[in-house]
């Protein structure tokens, strides 16, 4: 599939896409507390963007059961909401919500700690937040889409943490994932020239262990195989001549 270049009318549906995105992401900040069910976020974050007239993306999306993946510590990413999951002081929280805005989605992840957490967690969510920022250094009209991938990965790398291989961002627009696949680590090629008007999914998912990944047995919770802490950091990006634009990020 080619690389979708979006027109100025598209960009403008994909900015509010991503600024209601936002606001979905800061209201389930402030409502994460120790106690509340991992249902209770996904019940939130569905209800906020309901309330914009906006779709849940994730719900049904081959077959996702919820609106918001939500992943627990060493839950990686697509954790399924459970009445049964209670979130408690100490833990890292990943929140993974995408939208619909007329006939334009947006996707963004946040991974939150509760409470106090451990010294390895918090360095854990800043450093996955930094391999973000350090990737879209490269998110520029005539770089090269694997010059971010490899910022990213190597960002990580260097500093002892494990990048996940299994899953990659993407492409977005009028379908969730489109094409390109956006690796966290560095390729032996350098993939397709970045266009003013691309719009990608960018999203590391880094380990403090090693970067290998399993499924469990609901087919969707991916967990790391060392059993140790994982983030997660993702925002809707657009390409342009110049500095990149965060679609879901507010100020
Ligand atoms: N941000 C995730 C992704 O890009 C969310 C997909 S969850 C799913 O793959 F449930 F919709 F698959
Ligand atoms: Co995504």
């Amino acid at each position: 599939m080619a690389i979708s270049i979006k027109s100025a009318r598209e960009i403008e549906l994909m900015k509010e896409a991503g600024r209601i995105l936002a606001i979905v992401h800061e209201e389930m900040e402030k409502a994460l507390r120790p106690g509340m069910t991992t249902k209770d976020i996904d019940k939130l974050g569905e209800e906020v963007i309901r309330s914009y007239g906006c779709i849940p993306s994730f719900l049904n999306y081959n077959g996702y059961p919820a609106s918001i993946c939500v992943s627990v510590n060493d839950e990686v990413v697509h954790g399924i909401p459970s009445r049964k999951r209670i979130i408690q002081e100490g833990d890292i929280v990943s929140l993974d919500a995408g939208l619909i805005y007329k006939g334009y989605h947006s996707d963004a992840a946040r991974t939150h700690a509760i409470g106090e957490v451990s010294q390895k967690a918090k360095d854990l969510i800043r450093i996955t937040e930094e391999c973000f920022f350090e990737g879209i250094k490269y998110a520029k009209e005539g770089n090269y889409l694997f010059d971010i991938s490899a910022a990213i990965g190597n960002y990580a790398t260097e500093r002892g943490y494990g990048v996940v291989r299994d899953l990659c961002g993407h492409g977005i627009g009028m379908q969730l994932h489109e094409a390109p696949e956006v690796p966290n680590y560095e390729m032996n090629r350098r993939g397709p020239k970045l266009r003013s008007g691309m719009t990608l999914a960018i999203e590391p998912m880094i380990n403090v262990g090693t970067w290998e990944v399993e499924w469990l047995d609901d087919d969707w919770t991916v967990v790391t195989r060392d059993g140790s802490l994982s983030s997660h950091y993702e925002n809707t990006v657009l390409i342009t001549e110049d500095e990149p634009i965060l679609l879901t990020l507010s100020k």
